[in-house]
């Protein structure tokens, strides 16, 4: 199965979590891919059957800006991926109180919108509990590869 890997993030953390769940998702058997600042048609063109997307969130609960113009464009004109298995992974930090996470809060919608299918429970990695963002995504990278094995 074809999963693709985006990244939202401004300091780097959320591209390395995202590197390690290709890592973690090719050790499992999957065909994981995953470009830092892909556009919409590399994007389309990999013909995903899964979508991963790990995003920090910045601002007061925004995206990051290297995924506000993929967002909006998938948003905008909805992909040919209806159905299609997703989940997201969520960098944030509880000292932000209402905006923690706000940014995969703000994918869980696009997701909704445009009918990707959320099959696992997003995570919240906060910034204030731990520095080991890439070691604490391994259990829940594996209930998402059982996930999408269904
Ligand atoms: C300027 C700034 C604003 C942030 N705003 C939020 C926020 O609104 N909500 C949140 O949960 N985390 C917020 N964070 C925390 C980041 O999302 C968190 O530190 C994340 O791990 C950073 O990932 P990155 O290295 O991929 O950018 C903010 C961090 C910074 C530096």
């Amino acid at each position: 199965m074809k999963v693709a890997i985006v990244s939202g993030t401004v300091y780097g953390t959320a591209e390395e979590v995202a590197r390690h769940a290709q890592a973690r998702l090719q050790a499992a058997g999957f065909e994981a891919w995953h470009q830092p600042r892909v556009q919409r048609a590399e994007l389309e063109a990999f013909a995903p059957q899964a979508l991963l997307v790990v995003t920090a969130t910045t601002g007061m609960g925004e995206l990051p800006d290297n995924l506000q113009a993929l967002y909006a464009s998938l948003r905008d004109q909805p992909p040919a991926w209806y159905g299609l298995p997703a989940a997201v992974l969520a960098l944030g930090d509880s000292s932000y109180g209402d905006s923690f996470c706000a940014a995969g809060e703000q994918v869980r919608e696009l997701y909704a919108d445009i009918g990707l299918r959320e099959v696992l429970p997003m995570l919240r990695l906060d910034a204030s509990e731990t520095v080991t963002p890439e070691l604490d995504a391994e259990p829940w990278l594996d209930q998402l590869a059982g996930a999408l094995r269904g």
